[in-house]
């Protein structure tokens, strides 16, 4: 048994149901006990430590003991070209995204660029990724194979494209449909893995390969699928185009099976009230990816009213089209998008988001993103003092949502201090 000391907090409720801080539980001089890869004990350290007298102790002093970051959307194959300059959306994919995706056959740099990515995910305090690989089957094998190698429960899936995309990096409805099923049967349930059925978004799929995942998804219900759901305004024209009798973005989707519960729909921005209503009825979450939307200019995601009508949402990077691969970024990415939309999220609701909110999103939460005893031992211990910057607004604190928002707003991998998968203490 090995027991974390340091500030602790777990929601009680979901903090957008009601008044945020009710939500909270904070325990200032809190411990997180840990066996088996699991937690065992949540309390405070006086208890926990008595009631444990032989455990192994660490003493992370003030530091915030969080359960680890879950970035349900992200592209790791774009690790390489994150931060690149001055297109929007479809030409950003053409101009960066493509090119640097094609190089993913080559399974040598897959698993360069995945052991990266994991490192600087595993640095920025996330134990769970949701990422998009490309059409090689070769970027899905580096993906989880580094992903298991570091213990870490991961998800992920091949992006199946078979029209507007360059020579090379198209595959075709049956190479989709067989391809995907073989990756699926090689590694969901495979340790912590879990396969994510991906077609890339509606203009890079014919109606066929559409067809031929929505099969799929109906012969494998027990995984989730991913895709991407009006994020630019031109690409929903795009979409109307190419598929004049569907109603609208969504109904592309439905009319291929590929709207229900375990569906992640990536951004959501710009939908419909018929859109939202199925979407809802549905159960399918939608993913906000602030860092993106804003990077890429797409539009301001309605936090507030999705969440009043029942809407499940997590929260993501969409790392290389997002910004940062931090999920504190994103937390303030979030906040910002909220104050341009006339909302103010909460603190409590930003960390929420960040862990248990999207749990919920892919139905992990009996797993991860929150401390409570039977859940796996993912945690980030989270530094509220970690720049001069920080410390010195902090400092003026009069409560923990006021002592932990400057590291929202300002931290980086600096505030991760220390990171635990499975229980065990990682190398950042
Ligand atoms: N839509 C289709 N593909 C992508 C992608 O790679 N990134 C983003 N942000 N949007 C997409
Ligand atoms: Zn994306």
């Amino acid at each position: 048994m090995r027991i974390l000391l340091g500030q602790t907090l777990h929601y009680v409720a979901n903090p957008f149901e009601g008044p945020p801080e009710e939500a909270v539980r904070h325990e200032r001089r809190g411990a997180v006990a840990i066996a088996d890869g699991k937690i065992a004990a949540v309390g405070p350290a006086d208890d926990i430590r008595a009631a444990h007298p032989g455990a192994e102790v660490t003493d992370y002093g003030d530091a915030l003991i969080s359960p680890g970051f879950i970035d349900a959307h992200a592209h790791y194959p774009q690790t390489a070209i994150i931060a690149s300059w001055g297109k929007r959306l479809i030409d950003w994919l053409n101009a960066f995204t493509f090119p640097e995706e094609m190089r993913f056959g080559d399974a040598a740099y897959a698993h360069e660029i995945a052991a990266r990515y994991f490192d600087l995910t595993l640095a920025a305090g996330t134990t769970t990724t949701v990422s998009y690989c490309t059409i090689h089957p070769e970027s899905v094998d580096a993906y989880f194979t580094e992903a298991r190698r570091r213990g870490l429960r991961a998800l992920g899936g091949k992006t199946c494209m078979d029209r507007n995309a360059p020579d090379g990096l198209r595959d075709t409805a049956e190479t989709a449909h067989d391809q995907s099923r073989a990756l699926l049967e090689k590694w969901h349930g495979v340790d912590r893995l879990g396969y994510v059925i991906t077609p890339r978004f509606a203009p890079t799929s014919t109606p066929e390969q559409l067809e031929a995942l929505g099969a799929l998804w109906a012969d494998h219900p027990e995984v989730l699928m991913q895709t991407h759901l009006s994020e630019q305004t031109e690409e929903i024209a795009w979409v109307a185009e190419l598929f004049p009798e569907a109603r609208d973005y969504l109904d592309v989707y439905d009319r291929f099976g590929l709207v229900g519960k375990g569906a992640l729909m990536g951004h959501s921005i710009h939908l419909g009230p018929r859109e939202r209503a199925r979407l809802k009825e549905a159960g399918a979450s939608l993913i906000h990816c602030p860092t993106s939307n804003t990077f890429i200019g797409s539009g301001l995601f309605d936090m507030a009213g999705l969440m009043a009508e029942g809407q499940t949402v997590g929260l993501a990077t969409d790392t290389g089209g997002g910004s940062s691969f931090s999920m504190l970024r994103t937390m303030a990415a979030a906040y910002e998008v909220g104050q341009l939309r006339g909302t103010a999220l909460h603190p409590a609701q930003l960390w929420w988001l960040a862990t248990q909110g999207s749990a919920r999103a892919l139905h992990l939460d009996d797993r991860i993103g929150t401390l409570a005893p039977g859940m796996e031992a993912d945690l980030a211990v989270v530094d509220l003092a970690s720049t001069p910057a920080i410390a010195q607004r902090a400092a003026r604190a009069d409560d923990l949502w006021q002592a932990v928002f400057p590291t929202i707003m300002m931290g980086d991998d600096r505030a991760v201090v220390a990171v635990y998968v499975g229980g065990a203490l990682v190398n950042i």
